[in-house]
């Protein structure tokens, strides 16, 4: 058995990660870390969550490494920077689902985490991407940085564009929309369900760091060149799932009758990513509700003749694909373990 430990225990991401991992045949969970939450059992952090593990929050100190094979940094980006240096070279494999080591570039990080300070020989080191993206890097990987749930969104949406059609995108403008639980567990009063339910909130209609994380992991593995890449986001009422609607002007001309078939060429033999019709089932897809709980994330694309628009939209839950799914699915490459293992659950719907 592989030994697991999860930091940011008690946080959204984090109870995701206890779910998944105690149902994973290859994975045991072996530590729980935090800060406020101190002491206490899964169970009572998590009403979910029923488990006898055995195990209760602790500190995080160098000491873990004695338990842990792997270690989830589920905190947030200035705690795993620290704790990314505590553990890097400590533990086998360190896997942060934060921002902290997300951007490669410098500047580009000093733009949009002003106040993560990492240090900088552990950047290089550090794998990024979406695990259909990156391949064979993931294996034996010690320390792996994982996209942002709308960042996971929009680059499973522009990629085969890029990566396998190589088309050169002069525009891309990228609508997103987000349930609550992207936010995590804090109270904000903005927050509040006086205030979020049945709201639209734009709360980021402008400079959405996402943006930034996707344009420098394709620019930095791609083929063809982005113009300009940007995006608005809402929060939206419901608690889980997201959907991007990335609106693609290309640079060049291109078939559009081939945009479907090259979809499902890229995407073959990624078992999560779905690339679906829009009119497939019996209400139009993508929408999150129709991935909820799993692991999957739905891709359509779209061309729309009246201004010869890509229209590419993509749905995922936000705590699965889009954070504590996706870190399985990377360990499960790091140590060899087959892709899917621990995630074939299917989505809960209706919802
Ligand atoms: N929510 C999502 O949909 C989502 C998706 C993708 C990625 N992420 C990323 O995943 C990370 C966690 O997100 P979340 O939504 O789960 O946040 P959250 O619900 O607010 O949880 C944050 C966690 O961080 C822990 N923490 C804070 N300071 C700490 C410290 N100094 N030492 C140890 N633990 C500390 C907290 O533990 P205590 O309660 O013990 O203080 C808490 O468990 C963030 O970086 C976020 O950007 C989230």
């Amino acid at each position: 058995m592989i030994r697991a430990g999860v930091v940011g225990a008690s946080g959204l991401a984090g109870g995701e990660l206890i779910r998944l991992i105690t149902q994973h045949p290859e994975l045991e969970l072996t530590f729980l870390g935090g800060s406020t939450s101190i002491g206490k059992r899964p169970a009572e952090l998590h009403p979910g969550l029923r488990l006898d593990l055995g195990v209760t929050v602790q500190p995080v100190t160098e000491e873990i490494a004695d338990r842990v094979d792997v270690v989830f940094l589920a905190t947030p980006a200035p705690v795993s920077a620290e704790l990314a240096a505590l553990l890097a070279d400590r533990v086998p494999a360190v896997v942060d689902l934060s921002g902290a080591f997300r951007i490669r570039t410098p500047e580009l990080h000093d733009r949009w985490y002003p106040k993560v300070k990492r240090r900088a020989d552990l950047v290089d080191r550090f794998v990024y991407g979406v695990p259909e993206l990156i391949g064979d890097r993931l294996v034996d990987a010690p320390l792996i940085s994982l996209p942002g749930c709308y960042a996971t969104a929009i680059t499973l949406s522009l990629a085969p564009l890029t990566l396998g059609l190589g088309l050169n995108l002069k525009t891309v403008v990228v609508d997103g929309k987000s349930g609550s639980s992207g936010g995590g567990a804090q109270l904000r009063t903005g927050e509040l369900h006086p205030y979020r339910n049945g709201a639209i909130t734009p709360y980021a209609p402008t400079g959405h760091r996402h943006a930034g994380e996707v344009r420098d992991f394709l620019e930095q593995a791609r083929p063809g060149k982005i113009g300009s890449l940007s995006m608005s986001a809402y929060g939206v009422s419901h608690v889980r799932g997201l959907l991007t609607s990335s609106y693609v002007f290309a640079g060049q001309e291109f078939d559009p009758r081939e945009l479907q078939r090259a979809y499902l060429r890229f995407y073959k033999g990624h078992p999560f990513v779905r690339v679906r019709r829009h009119t497939e089932t019996l209400i139009p897809v993508p929408d999150p509700h129709v991935v909820l709980g799993s692991n999957f994330c739905d891709v359509t694309v779209m061309h729309d003749e009246d201004d010869g628009r890509i229209v590419v939209l993509a749905a995922l839950d936000n705590l699965v694909k889009g954070a504590a799914g996706q870190a399985v699915q990377a360990v499960n490459k790091r140590f060899g373990l087959p892709e899917e293992m621990g995630l074939t659950m299917q989505p809960v719907m209706p919802a």
